[in-house]
């Protein structure tokens, strides 16, 4: 069941059957100021699993801030962030423990950066950085690691030849796709990405796009996806967020909002006059 479908199917499942399914994720009235300027004000939205979820708006609307306090890389100002953790059910990360946030990012969380250089680390074998993601959440056994790790650069079209390989000896669309591996393998239940596809050749990026698709179709994942790029939402969102100013000005199915813009500065944004 896609995403989209699924979403639609547990809304009204939940309305008919007094609240059974839950978000996975619940955002609620979530602010982070910077001294005086505002990075993201009172954004509210449910996610459910399975679907995935669009960011856009133009330069400097707050995307990032965002997602980096969904993520808990960033202390919000006010506001709550609810997870459906495996472990303990629905818990808000903002006030939880560092340690507790900490083990989120390493199983239930997975965070896909612009930068590959930032989600990789540059000097270990490209085995090694998808094997230590498995020892961090307790693998042990060498052979078993090796072999999850040759699997998952297959399902990333990395040739098993290249685990020895550092990523300074890939390329751009390579270290993206070793940044995906390094992050699956572990089966998170949420992936944030932020512009996954930024800063890569129009045709690599195609390709990645139809990689992560497929990736997020096999495994069932939720996902938040920050972009400009309006494409990489109409391909990979169930749904579309589009922010200006650090606030959400329009909400609603992604084909609907890029279809149909109700809000003017959507109406922009699709016309791409504000597309950078
Ligand atoms: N560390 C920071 N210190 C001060 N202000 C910041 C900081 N980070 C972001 N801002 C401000 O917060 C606002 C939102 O920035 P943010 O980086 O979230 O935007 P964005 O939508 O991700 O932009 P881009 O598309 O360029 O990445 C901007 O006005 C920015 O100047
Ligand atoms: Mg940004």
């Amino acid at each position: 069941m896609s995403g989209k479908v699924f979403a639609e199917f547990s809304q009204d499942f939940s309305k008919n059957l007094g609240g059974t399914p839950q978000p996975l994720l619940q955002v609620e009235g979530l602010s982070k100021f910077y001294g005086a300027r505002r990075g993201c004000a009172d954004v509210s939205f449910d996610l459910w699993p399975g679907e995935v979820m669009g960011i856009v708006g133009e330069s400097g609307s707050g995307k990032t801030t965002l997602l980096n306090c969904l993520a808990g890389h960033l202390a919000p100002d006010t506001g709550r962030v609810l997870f459906d953790t495996r472990a303990n059910g629905m818990q808000d990360t903002v006030t939880m423990s560092e340690p507790e946030r900490r083990m989120l990012g390493r199983t239930d969380w997975a965070f896909v950066h612009q930068h590959a250089s930032d989600g990789l680390r540059m000097n270990v074998s490209a085995g090694g950085n998808v094997g230590e993601r498995l020892m961090a959440v307790g693998a042990r056994n060498y052979g078993d690691i090796r072999e999850r790790a040759i699997d998952w650069l297959g399902r990333v079209e990395i040739a098993a030849e290249r685990i020895d390989d550092r990523p300074t000896a890939f390329s751009g669309g390579m270290r993206q796709r070793l940044q995906i591996a390094r992050n699956l393998v572990t089966g998170p239940r949420l992936v944030f990405m932020d512009e996954p596809t930024g800063g890569l050749d129009v045709s690599v990026q195609a390709r990645l796009l139809d990689l992560l698709r497929g990736l997020v179709r096999e495994m069932g994942l939720s996902a938040i996806i920050v972009t400009h790029d309006l494409a990489v939402v109409r391909l990979l969102a169930d749904r579309l967020m589009v922010m200006k100013d650090g606030q959400v000005v329009e909400t609603g199915l992604t084909d609907q909002v890029l279809d149909d813009p109700q809000h003017g500065y959507t109406q922009l944004l699709v016309s791409s006059v504000l597309q950078v």
